[in-house]
Order: structure tokens, then sequence, then C-alpha cells
């Protein structure tokens, strides 16, 4: 396994494996690989002849008060973890090597940003963006891989790939669990055991709003009210924001008369977490 600091040397070998005519894969990560990482990764090993993966915890998706400092990170474990999934290639570069001084170019995906996360964390999918642009640019794939779990994220990155005319395909992945149904994501180690068992709360609403809809509930507010409810039963959560919304433009829909996505964010002590399910009636 190639492991690469340099976009320079990045770019050389992705030109040379295009050459020799391989489907190169991408997977970006922030590294602290999880289960989640390693689904994203046994998809993109399945569907390329070179499988990527980058790790770099990106300041630019951060905002001021958020946890760019303290996110976790292990580089060895992922290093391993990465080695016995089949990468070929680890991009990790310093974030000097991305951002040297007099950066100044932002991709910025517009409306869709603004909606669910875009509300609360401004600035970050703008970070996305780039960050992901840029990465492209530099490993130079055919396929790149990202989980549902980060639903807003992955349509914010499919519009752009679009509108810029990019040529990758994105394949999305379904998000991985825990087996009492907590979504896998790097922030649960930010949980103490009583925040854990609050943290249940989100896959109990996505079960609370998927059954409502599935008996016939039309009325988002309805369903808002009560999976609210449910939640702030549950000890030391915040909510950010409950939304049903149509599933590509991201807007609140009235009724709920098509398959529509149910998606929240909650703060659990110092972690905040997001999650979605897709709902529609029986
Ligand atoms: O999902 C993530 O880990 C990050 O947002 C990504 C896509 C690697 C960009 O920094």
């Amino acid at each position: 396994m190639e492991i690469i600091k340099e976009i320079e040397l990045m770019q050389g070998l992705s030109e040379k494996w295009r050459r020799d005519g391989d489907i190169i894969c991408l997977v970006a990560t922030m590294g602290f690989l999880h289960q989640g990482h390693i689904e994203l990764l046994r998809v993109g090993r399945e569907n390329g002849d070179r499988l990527i993966m980058s790790i770099f915890v990106n300041p630019i998706q951060f905002g001021p008060q958020e946890d760019y400092k303290r996110y976790p990170r292990d580089a060895e474990g992922d290093l391993d973890k990465a080695r016995s999934c089949g990468v070929d290639a680890v991009f990790m570069p310093t974030v000097e090597e991305m951002y040297p001084d007099g950066f100044q170019s932002t991709v910025r995906v517009e409306e869709i940003t603004e909606y669910l996360c875009g509300r609360s964390r401004p600035g970050h999918f703008a970070g996305v963006t780039t960050v992901v642009a840029k990465l492209f640019n530099i490993t130079r794939p055919h396929l790149a891989i990202f989980g549902e779990k980060d639903y807003q994220q992955l349509i914010v990155i499919k519009r752009m790939v679009r509108d810029l005319s990019m040529d990758i395909e994105i394949i999305e992945v379904p998000t991985v669990r825990e087996k009492d149904g907590l979504a896998i994501s790097s922030r649960n180690s930010y949980l103490t055991p009583e925040e854990r068992s609050s943290a249940l709360s989100l896959k109990k609403g996505l079960d609370l709003a998927k059954a409502m809809v599935a008996e016939g509930e039309k009325d988002p507010a309805e369903i808002k009210d009560a999976v609210r409810e449910l939640i702030l039963s549950h000890p030391s959560t915040e909510i950010d924001y409950i939304a049903i919304c149509d599933p590509e433009e991201l807007t609140d829909i009235g009724i709920i008369d098509r398959p529509s996505l149910f998606a929240l964010a909650v703060r659990v002590g110092k972690a905040r977490l997001i999650d979605n399910v897709i709902v529609r009636e029986n």
C-alpha cells in the first residue's frame, strides 16, 4: 500500500493507473475509521481496480466553535485498517499541502446547502465541496463512494458533480448501524455511556416517523411533534432540527404524498449527531 503526502505524487500515480486502463475508486475520509468507513472501502474495493482512500481532517469545513481541534485522530490504526481492506494508496496530505499560503478559491453549491445542517453550520458545505473537488482533482477517480448517513453531504456532492460536469460516478452506501440501531459515527466517541443511551433516541425517532407515515399520517407537523416529544424524553438531548423534505431539493414539504426525507440533528452532550431515513406510505 502506497502512503502519499504530496499532491503531485498522488496525481502522478493516478495518471499512471489511468494510462494502464484501471478504474480508480476514491473513498474520502477524515480518518478515525469505523465500520461505516470499512463498508465504504468494501464497496470501493468491489467496484474499482485501484482503491484510493484519503485521510484529511479538513479545517475549512469546521466552524470556529466546532470540534476541529478535538476531532478524533488515529493515523496508525487507520493505515492498518486500510491495509486489511485492500486499499492501494492512502493520500494523507498536511493542511499546508492542501491550503498553502495564498489559497483563496471556494467551490460552493447554493440553495440545497442552506437547509438542514446548513442552517446551523454556515460555511460547512462550502468547505466540504471545496475539499472534495480538490480531492477529485488530485486522485482523478472514475468512482467515488459516499455514505447515506451524511445524506445532505451526499446530495450536495452529487449536485456539484452534475453542475460542474465532473466525469465521476458517485456510489451511495446505506448507513451502517450498531446492533441497537445507533448510526455509526466518529462523533459517537464523544458520548458517555448515559449519553449513548440517549443517542438511541435518534433511531427511535426515525422508526416512529417511518411507522406514522406507513400508517397513513401525511401531516409533517404531526410527525415532527411526536418525534420531538420522544427525543426530548431522553436526558441530555437538544434538538437542532427535525425536517421532512424533498429528498433531492431538501425543501420542506407541506404534505407527505410521495417518498420524503425525514432527517434530524440532535445534540447529545458534546456530540452533534445526525440521522435520516426515507419515509413512504405502505
Ligand atoms: O464525510 C467526511 O468524512 C468529510 O466530510 C469528507 C467527505 C471526507 C470531506 O472532508
